[in-house]
């Protein structure tokens, strides 16, 4: 009989029926002359399918690798109970064709590849790693991820943007700013897309995006990437308290969007057996409470001693008191000082900003957020004591000029994100190519 051909995502609704799958080979085994078994993947799942017999004996058959590209013809056979398959059913193969034969050895960089290989093969030969089961379930993860994102603001009715990446301006500080020429001028790749969001709402309302940032981070850390993606919003009248609210109802509502479809669920099942989703309400603690946390628990600063108001609080502490405390917190109200330029002073306590960071466990600092300065001499001041020439900056400052307005807003690095629901060690593993210092390939 013909063969229809399907993808194994398609093998439910094909079951008892002759059908021709392409794919490549993901593990084979072979038992005695008689019968091999091939894992076949195709992209969209794995397909176990068994050659008996003459279909064995052939010179293909006896020389096939893996991730040679074959074509399987068959019956999709339901797997009787106690045998275990992939989706409970496997191809009876009875005709097969070699489209191209890979290589052997492949599977020295491909399902073998695990946190004990050699580090430096997982980014050399990453375009073969992501076939893997654990790789690429965390590509597929973030397709999931990116569009539970995007339904979020949906939802809220929040609309999308999409900013230039080419820019004249900084936002997070020059230390971490990428230069290029630009038509004989100097330009940067952007490090956030926060002040062109901010310009968005008089015209659009509330806004998102979900761009690549760009941060040349000198650090070799496991959360820092040179190029990330970076989802900002920015929302008009809003108060403190109505941020710290957007990113607890940001976060649970992501969460809940990935855990209530089936196929992303899987994915985080597989990755994180133990996930749970966070309880409301988020812990929130001030800076200051921090710093008191830290000294309470010993931990110290580099330099041995206690931290101090006005420390900057660096990684390996904050991930201590994260892990430790074991549940997302909103650290708020930093000092102005170890800030960026445009947030605000607390009414009440002058000496910190109207600021959040989210942490969380395993990661750290997920999100970024503040409210803006929106006054106009306010806004002169900020860009003195940074040392920044206003001038470059003077459609930003129009914003406080032509209908100031209260506004605040956030960034989420979606790597992050990533390693902290599917439990990745670093955020290099959560991002396609992943770019850090001395890698730019493949
Ligand atoms: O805290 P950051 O620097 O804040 C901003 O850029 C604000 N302008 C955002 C805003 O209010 N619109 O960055 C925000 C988030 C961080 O919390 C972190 O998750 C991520 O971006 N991030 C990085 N992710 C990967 N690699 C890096 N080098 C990152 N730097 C920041
Ligand atoms: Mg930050």
């Amino acid at each position: 009989p013909a063969a229809v051909k399907i993808n194994v995502r398609q093998a439910l609704s094909f079951r008892n029926q002759r059908v021709k799958v392409p794919g490549w080979v993901h593990r084979l085994r072979v038992q005695g002359k008689d019968f091999m078994f091939i894992v076949l993947r195709d992209g969209t799942g794995i397909l176990q399918c068994i050659l008996a017999d003459r279909l064995c004996h052939t010179f293909d058959a006896i020389t096939l690798t893996l991730e040679s590209t074959v074509m399987l013809y068959g019956v999709l056979n339901e797997v009787p109970e106690g045998k275990s398959a992939p989706g409970g059913h496997e191809l009876i193969v009875d005709y097969w064709e070699i489209i191209a034969k890979a290589p052997g050895g492949s599977e020295a960089v491909t399902n073998k590849v695990n946190s004990e290989s050699d580090p430096s093969v997982m980014y050399t030969q990453r375009h073969l790693v992501i076939r893997s089961d654990t790789h690429s379930a965390t590509l597929k993860l973030r397709s999931y991820v990116l569009k539970a994102f995007r339904t979020h603001f949906d939802s809220i009715g929040y609309l999308e943007v999409t900013p230039p990446c080419l820019v004249q301006t900084m936002v997070e500080g020059g230390s971490t700013l990428f230069s290029l020429p630009y038509y004989g001028e100097t330009a940067y790749l952007t490090q956030s897309s926060q002040l062109y969001l901010e310009s968005c709402v008089p015209a659009m309302g509330s806004v998102y995006t979900i761009s690549e940032s760009y941060r040349a981070e000198k650090s070799n850390t496991r959360r820092h990437l040179s190029e990330y993606s970076h989802c900002e919003i920015e929302a008009g009248f809003i108060d403190f308290n109505d941020l710290l609210n957007i990113i607890e109802n940001m976060i649970c509502g992501v969460t809940d969007i990935l855990l209530n479809d089936p196929v992303s669920a899987a994915f985080i099942k597989q990755l994180n057996p133990d996930f749970e989703a966070p309880q409301r309400p988020f812990m929130r603690m001030r800076y200051s409470d921090a710093i008191i946390w830290l000294n309470e628990h010993g931990i110290k600063r580099e330099d041995g001693q206690d931290f101090e108001f006005g420390d900057d609080i660096p990684e390996s502490p904050e991930r201590l008191m994260t892990d430790t405390i074991n549940r997302p917190i909103m650290l708020t109200h930093f000092p102005g000082p170890i800030k960026s330029f445009y947030m605000p002073k607390d009414k009440e306590d002058p000496r910190v900003t109207e600021s959040v960071d989210l942490l969380m466990p395993n990661v750290g600092e997920i999100v970024g957020g503040s409210m803006r300065i929106s006054n106009y001499i306010d806004m002169i001041a900020a860009f003195k004591s940074a040392g920044l020439a206003p001038e470059n900056y003077y459609w930003y400052l129009d914003l406080s000029k032509y209908g100031a307005f209260p506004h605040g807003g956030l960034g989420l690095g979606i790597e992050r994100f990533i390693a902290w629901i599917a439990n990745r060690y670093t955020i290099r593993e959560c991002c396609l190519y992943p770019r850090f210092p001395g890698r730019c390939q493949p």
